[in-house]
């Protein structure tokens, strides 16, 4: 139970990593806010946890590309549960497989509103919390950061961005307690793999590809990028910031 009495929100907490954050951290006894624009699957979520353990979800629907909104979604997090822990920046969306020509910008600015300024904004206004608390946070960024992604630019660039925020952020609230840190997934098993997917070609067998590019010869469940932030967020990574975790079943190996 390492996160007996502790709080956690996670962005995008309804479906996919997000919820595999969620299941995670609420079964080592966490109290979780499910920050989410699907509001009906959040509900249906919370509902779920709080037959498991009374008490121990609460849900707030809102965009996070929605500043205001996203604001009132920390405070009632901390108005309900008294505190955060853990703020997990998740929340994010994959544009279709897309030239670079053929994207326009309001496409380009809606993958940073939701994908990096929601993290940004997101964590700026939980480190009065954390500092209570002397909490982390954890940003959801991608291999892709790293790697780079053929027709991705934007998305790519949303989640370097997410990673040299990381390390930045890390160095600004080191002296406050709060840790900074990041995971990298390759490719997960979620709802968002499984859209983006069908937007290529063939998508069955684009589904078999990504799976093989892990020489662990399969894509991750979202409950094993949860763990990994629950290893993030717990006093098990205590002497651990400003990092960028690679979660890829080795993907980066063997070039
Ligand atoms: N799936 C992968 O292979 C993979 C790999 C690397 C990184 N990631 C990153 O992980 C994060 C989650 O991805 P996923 O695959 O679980 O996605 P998903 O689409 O399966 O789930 C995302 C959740 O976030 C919510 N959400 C999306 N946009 C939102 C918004 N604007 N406001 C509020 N809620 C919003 C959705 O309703 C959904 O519940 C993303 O940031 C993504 O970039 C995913």
């Amino acid at each position: 139970m390492r996160f007996n009495n502790k709080v956690v929100l996670v962005t995008g907490g309804a479906a996919g990593i997000g919820r595999g954050c969620v299941e995670v951290f609420h079964a080592e006894g966490a109290r979780v806010s499910i920050v989410d624009r699907d509001e009906q699957r959040a509900i249906g979520l919370a509902a779920e946890l709080n037959s498991r353990r009374s008490a121990s979800a609460i849900l707030h629907a809102c965009d996070v590309a929605d500043s205001v909104a996203l604001e009132k979604g920390i405070e009632h997090c901390v108005a309900v549960f008294g505190r955060l822990d853990c703020l997990i920046n998740n929340a994010g969306i994959h544009p279709p497989d897309t030239p670079i020509e053929q994207m326009s910008m309001d496409e380009v600015r809606r993958a940073f509103d939701i994908n990096f300024f929601s993290t940004y904004v997101a964590s700026r206004i939980a480190l009065q919390h954390l500092r209570t608390t002397r909490g982390s946070i954890v940003n959801i960024s991608s291999m892709t950061a790293v790697l780079g992604q053929k027709n991705s630019a934007a998305y790519a660039a949303t989640k370097g961005a997410q990673l040299s925020f990381t390390k930045a952020l890390a160095l600004e609230v080191a002296a406050d307690g709060i840790r900074v840190n990041a995971v990298l997934p390759s490719n997960v098993d979620t709802p968002l793999m499984r859209a983006w997917a069908g937007t290529l070609a063939d998508p069955e067998s684009a589904l078999k590809r990504i799976a093989a590019l892990q020489p662990l010869g399969r894509m991750a469940d979202p409950a094993e990028i949860g763990r990994v932030c629950l290893f993030l967020a717990s006093d098990d990574a205590s002497f651990i910031t400003g990092q960028g975790i690679e979660a890829d079943g080795g993907a980066a190996l063997d070039y």
